[in-house]
């Protein structure tokens, strides 16, 4: 079954407390948080208190994605704050092994994001040491842009090569997803949907799983079938 993560960069944060219940009750898997740190992306947003209220307002697992530079020095204090998966991108790390064993070695999953001009084929020698791989489908720094379909295509390879290498990483999506793109990035080969804006602005979150869920279902069959 896809699994589903509300990026809560998208929510109202004026109302944390209630949306972060709201979410927990609405039959997501993960809870996703960006952390952006206006160096690596032209934006900032929270930090590892922030996880750490997250963390002690839900059973949920935390999906951390790390949007900053060096982030090799803030693995620990994000896994310390609530972290269970904990995602940096390609773009901001020299050494994608060492990073990713790291991570491992915290306790949690490791995550490795791919930004939009990243190609698929250049961080594929690093996919062993991760389980996810998180495909930027929009440029990373904000919340409510446009999914960029292009993204398909580097999923689809991303499924073959990890099909075909037996590895268990899985493959996350990020960005401008929605009902629509969110079952073509299934059928492309996606197995987790981080989905901000268009999660957070139904009315309600439960039944956005509902039709999502339902919405997925029959592509994972004909997926199931396929392998
Ligand atoms: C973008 C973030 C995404 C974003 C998702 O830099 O990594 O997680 O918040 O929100 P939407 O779905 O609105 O693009
Ligand atoms: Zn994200």
């Amino acid at each position: 079954m896809i699994k589903i993560s509300p990026s809560v960069l998208a929510a109202d944060l004026g109302h944390l407390a209630d949306e972060i219940k709201r979410t927990s009750e609405s039959g997501v898997d993960y809870v996703h948080l960006d952390i952006m740190d206006g160096h690596f992306v032209p934006n900032l947003t929270f930090g590892p208190d922030m996880v750490r209220f997250v963390n002690s307002a839900t059973d949920l697992p935390l999906d951390v994605h790390l949007m900053i530079s060096n982030p090799e020095e803030y693995l620990e204090i994000y896994v310390e704050a609530g972290a269970d998966v904990l995602t940096v991108h390609f773009e901001a790390i020299d050494d994608s092994t060492k990073t990713l064993r790291t991570i491992r070695d915290l306790g949690v999953k490791s995550g490795l994001s791919i930004s939009p001009n990243t190609p698929f084929d250049a961080a594929k020698t690093y996919i062993s040491d991760a389980d996810w791989l998180l495909v930027m489908s929009v440029h990373p720094g904000f919340a409510g842009q446009r999914f960029m379909a292009q993204s398909l295509k580097k999923i689809a390879d991303a499924r073959q090569f990890i099909d075909r290498e037996k590895l268990r990483c899985e493959i996350a999506v990020d960005g401008g997803m929605d009902l629509t793109n969110g079952p073509r990035a299934a059928e492309a080969g996606a197995d987790i949907l981080a989905i901000g804006s268009s999660f957070y602005k139904s009315s309600d979150y439960a039944e956005y799983v509902r039709q999502l869920r339902q919405a997925t279902a029959a592509i994972e069959r004909d997926r199931q079938q396929a392998i």
